[in-house]
């Protein structure tokens, strides 16, 4: 389905992303770890086309995606649907009109203009919100929502696109435990349900655990792991985060970032005794 081949990108000297290969056999549910500057989020863009890659391919069903232009790009961005941690929405504008945002790719600009919507649309919209549990909060400002209720929605503009694989980039890091359940949960289903191919950002090692069928390892741009759950070892996830031995298996890379903030303050104190 979806083949990655020697994919890079570099910002001025630094590679983000380096020769990082990988192929996706069925609509997995897949999960990316790793520490923080790893690469994550630039090899999701580079899937969406929103960043272009350097060198290297991105292949989905036959059709090279690194290839696409103009209308052919923003045609493949509406089957891979982006969801961000920071939900996107307006937040000024309703709960629906935010789903229905979703098909703007096919609207005209005068539909556009005056916010025309057809009511087929306005149905499956309230529908794929009702799925999500949240077809009540239709009427009201997407910002009046918490965090958990608005990364829904995100999701639900998402699902209106229809699209084959949905990306999320650390979709739970703005979230308490509780609305993390359900976003991760939602995601899930959606991939079981519906064939879904879903690729996930995510910063704690459980949720990846939980979740994912497959997770990747990145650091430093490369990939170092890929395999199932089962074969994350904590061994093998000390090295994707690049820790030392006091690295727990509940840690998360912000944890491990503070590990190291620690360590480096307390060698900084030491070296001024
Ligand atoms: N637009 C940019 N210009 C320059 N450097 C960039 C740009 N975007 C990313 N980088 C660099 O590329 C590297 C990878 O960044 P990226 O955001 O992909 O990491 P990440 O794994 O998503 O990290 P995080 O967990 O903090 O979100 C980092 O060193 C980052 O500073
Ligand atoms: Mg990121």
């Amino acid at each position: 389905m979806l083949t990655i081949n020697d994919l890079t990108r570099r910002f001025g000297d630094k590679k983000a992303v380096d020769a990082v290969s990988f192929h996706i056999e069925r609509p997995a549910m897949v999960g990316i770890i790793g520490r923080s500057g790893a690469g994550k989020s630039t090899l999701l863009r580079m899937l969406n086309r929103l960043t272009d890659a350097s060198a290297g391919r991105i292949v989905f069903d036959g059709q090279d995606i690194t290839a696409l232009r103009g209308r052919d790009r923003r045609a493949w961005q509406s089957r891979c649907a982006m969801i961000f941690q920071q939900f996107n929405l307006v937040p000024r504008m309703d709960v629906v009109s935010n789903v229905l945002y979703g098909t703007l790719n096919r609207r005209s600009t005068l539909a556009t203009m005056f916010n025309l919507y057809p009511t087929a649309d306005i149905r499956r919209a309230i529908g794929i919100l009702d799925r999500l549990g949240i077809a009540e909060q239709a009427p009201k400002r997407a910002e009046a929502l918490s965090g958990g209720q608005q990364q829904r929605v995100a999701i639900a503009r998402a699902l209106m696109q229809d699209p084959a694989i949905i990306l999320a980039d650390e979709p739970i890091a703005s979230l308490d435990p509780m609305n993390a359940r359900i976003v991760m949960d939602a995601l899930r289903r959606i991939h079981e349900e519906d064939g879904r191919m879903v690729v996930c950002n995510l910063h704690t090692l459980d949720t990846a655990r939980t979740y994912c069928d497959r997770i990747i390892g990145m650091r430093d741009g490369r990939v170092v792991f890929d395999g199932s759950p089962a074969q994350l070892t904590t061994g093998v996830a000390r090295d994707i985060y690049g820790a030392g031995a006091d690295f727990s298996e509940a840690a998360t890379s912000t944890d491990i970032e503070t590990l190291d903030r620690h360590q480096y303050e307390r060698g900084k104190a030491r070296a001024l005794v």
